[in-house]
Formats: structure tokens, C-alpha cells, sequence
């Protein structure tokens, strides 16, 4: 994991045992059941199925059970992979390997929709025959496994859903956060960030992160803006946000509600500063901060490295 990434929260306060991982308990326990079982030879199923919202827990609860189980974790995205047939050599060939150290291993598909956006019915396929040959429990994620080409992938799993998270299981998540953190945080504050994320842990994590943005207090104040995150903000409202905000995270936070591109947002703050600034100095100020933003935007670009935006 790069230092950028160790510094995102969801990485940073990733749990690591089954305990931590805050509800959908059911489903974490049919899981554990279903593992136990497969592991000592009773099992019905080769393969589950986790499958529900974005950001509730499945990845996690998959690579959780591998820490717990002492079990290696053999993980492929299923969206990820250039080639179908990758899936099913890397996959086959793995799972008939049992390797000397580690005697237990997991095999975690992730993110099966993925594989419908190509055509190619190899990738299902591969699947298929992946839970035929595999000598290991296989997991399989989802947002949406209804697809009725889906179904003999769900008549050969053991389906467990998986729901969003309640706001009150949220709020202490958070609030563990904010300590570990050393953070003085508003409680209403973190109550609406956790109701406004409609579940999605993941999401929330994310939001206290930005809504902190690097201090050490979090107020009412800083997640006002969030309620607006739904609904599209007008071009010409992202720029009233921009041009009247007092310090860069405020007018960072309009660039997040809008859904302009950066591209389109330089190009709208090119044609707006001399319509906003008289003075000479501010204008000059103006365009060599615009045009540093564009500098950075072009190495985003070029690298990727995405960190660059904060
Ligand atoms: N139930 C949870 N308890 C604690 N942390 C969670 C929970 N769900 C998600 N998280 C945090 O969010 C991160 C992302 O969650 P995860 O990858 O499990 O989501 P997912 O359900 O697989 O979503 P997707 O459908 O987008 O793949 C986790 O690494 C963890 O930091
Ligand atoms: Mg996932």
C-alpha cells in the first residue's frame, strides 16, 4: 500500500477481526458457518455469494476471515481482469496448488457484475468451472447478482445478502475514529454524516475524512455542504461557492458538489476571474493560481497520481 493510501481512513481504521466490523451480523455469521464448514469437509456449498450495496462490508468481511482463519487470500476483480482466461488460469492453477506453508487459502472474485459489460460468456464461464475445480472455498462479491445470466453462477452459491449499515452503528465507528485521531468533533456533526451516507460505511469514513480536512476539530459547520453532495449545484452556483469561499478547503468542497469536469471547471474560472476581480493584483494572483491548478491537473493526468488533488 502506497503512503498515500495508508492515509486514508478506510485503510487506516480497516478492521482486522470479525468483532470490528460493524453490522450485518447475520450475514457474517452464516459466513462463518459456511467457512467452518467447508473447512472440515461438511460444507454443501463450494462457493458463497456476498452480495448488497456499495460500502457495507464484503471485500472486508472476506479479507477479515482470511486474518482469522490464518487462511491466504487469493483475490481477483473480476472488472479488473484484462482477460477471462486470466481468471480461469490464475484461479484453476491456484487453487489446485496446495502450497507447502500455508495450507488454507480463500478465493475472492470480486465484483462479478463487472464481467457482464463484456459480451464474452468466457469470464462466466471460467467462474463456473473455477467452483468446480477449486480445492478452496471460493467467494464471489456483487452489487447486483439478478441478472439472469447469472443464474447458474447463484444456483451453484450460497447467497448471503448483505445490507446497509444503520446510522446509530455508524456514529460510534466514527467517533472511534475522531478519538484515535485526536479530534474535538461536533456530534450532530458526525450524526448527519452518518445519516447522509445512506449506509455506506465506506462513505462515511470518507466523508468525516474531507469534512476534517486535516484539523483537529470537526464542527457543524463543516458538513453543511454535504447535504447539497445529492443533487447537481448549478456551474454558476460551484463558482459563487469558489470565488466567495475564505480558505482552499472551502472552495475545494464546491468543486466536489459540482458535477463539471476539472477541465470544464479551469476553463468556467478563466472566463469568470476578470468578470469577479478589478484590482490588478488580484487578477494577477488569480490566473497564477489557475494556472498552477492546470499545471497539476497535466502531471495528474500523465501519472495518475490522483493524491495530487489534495
Ligand atoms: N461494516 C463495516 N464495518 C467497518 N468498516 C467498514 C464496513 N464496511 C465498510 N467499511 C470500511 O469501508 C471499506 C470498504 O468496504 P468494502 O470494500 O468491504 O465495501 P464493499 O461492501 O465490498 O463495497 P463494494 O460493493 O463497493 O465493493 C473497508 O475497507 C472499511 O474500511
Ligand atoms: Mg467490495
Amino acid at each position: 500500500m502506497s503512503t498515500a493510501e495508508m492515509l486514508l481512513w478506510v485503510n487506516k481504521y480497516k478492521p482486522k477481526s470479525f468483532d470490528e466490523i460493524i453490522g450485518n451480523k447475520e450475514a457474517i455469521s452464516t459466513f462463518r458457518n459456511w467457512l467452518d464448514s467447508f473447512f472440515n469437509g461438511t460444507s454443501q456449498n463450494k462457493a458463497a455469494l456476498l452480495w448488497g450495496p456499495p460500502g457495507v462490508g464484503k471485500t472486508l468481511t472476506v479479507e477479515v476471515a482470511a486474518i482469522e482463519y490464518k487462511a491466504e487470500l487469493i483475490q481477483m476483480n473480476a472488472s479488473d481482469s484484462r482477460s477471462y482466461d486470466d481468471v480461469e488460469r490464475i484461479a484453476i492453477t491456484t487453487s489446485k496448488h496446495v502450497g507447502f506453508s500455508v495450507s488454507r487459502k480463500i478465493i475472492l472474485v470480486d465484483e462479478i457484475d463487472g464481467i457482464l459489460v463484456s459480451e464474452d460468456k468466457g469470464g462466466l464461464n471460467a467462474l463456473i468451472k473455477l467452483i468446480e475445480v477449486s480445492k478452496f472455498p471460493v467467494v464471489f462479491t456483487a452489487n447486483d447478482p439478478w441478472d439472469p445470466r447469472f443464474k447458474q453462477l447463484r444456483d451453484a452459491c450460497l447467497m448471503i445478502q448483505f445490507n446497509a449499515v444503520r446510522s446509530t452503528s455508524i456514529i460510534p465507528f466514527l467517533e472511534k475514529i475522531c478519538r484515535a485521531e485526536g479530534i474535538s468533533y461536533n456530534r450532530e456533526a458526525l450524526k448527519i454524516i452518518a445519516e447522509r451516507c445512506e449506509g455506506d460505511v465506506r462513505s462515511a469514513i470518507n466523508d468525516l475524512q474531507t469534512c476534517v480536512a486535516g484539523r483537529k476539530v470537526l464542527k457543524l459547520e463543516d458538513v453543511k455542504w454535504l447535504a447539497y453532495r445529492d443533487r447537481v449545484i448549478p456551474a454558476f452556483e460551484v463558482l459563487r461557492g469558489i470565488f466567495s469561499a475564505n480558505t482552499c478547503n472551502s472552495a475545494k468542497r464546491y468543486t466536489i458538489t459540482s458535477d463539471l469536469s476539472y477541465d470544464e471547471l479551469i476553463q468556467w474560472l478563466n472566463e469568470n476571474i476578470p468578470i469577479q476581480y478589478s484590482e490588478p493584483k488580484e487578477l494577477v494572483d488569480a490566473f497564477n493560481s489557475l494556472s498552477k491548478a492546470d499545471v497539476y491537473l497535466g502531471r495528474i493526468k500523465s501519472s495518475q497520481d490522483w493524491s495530487l488533488l489534495s
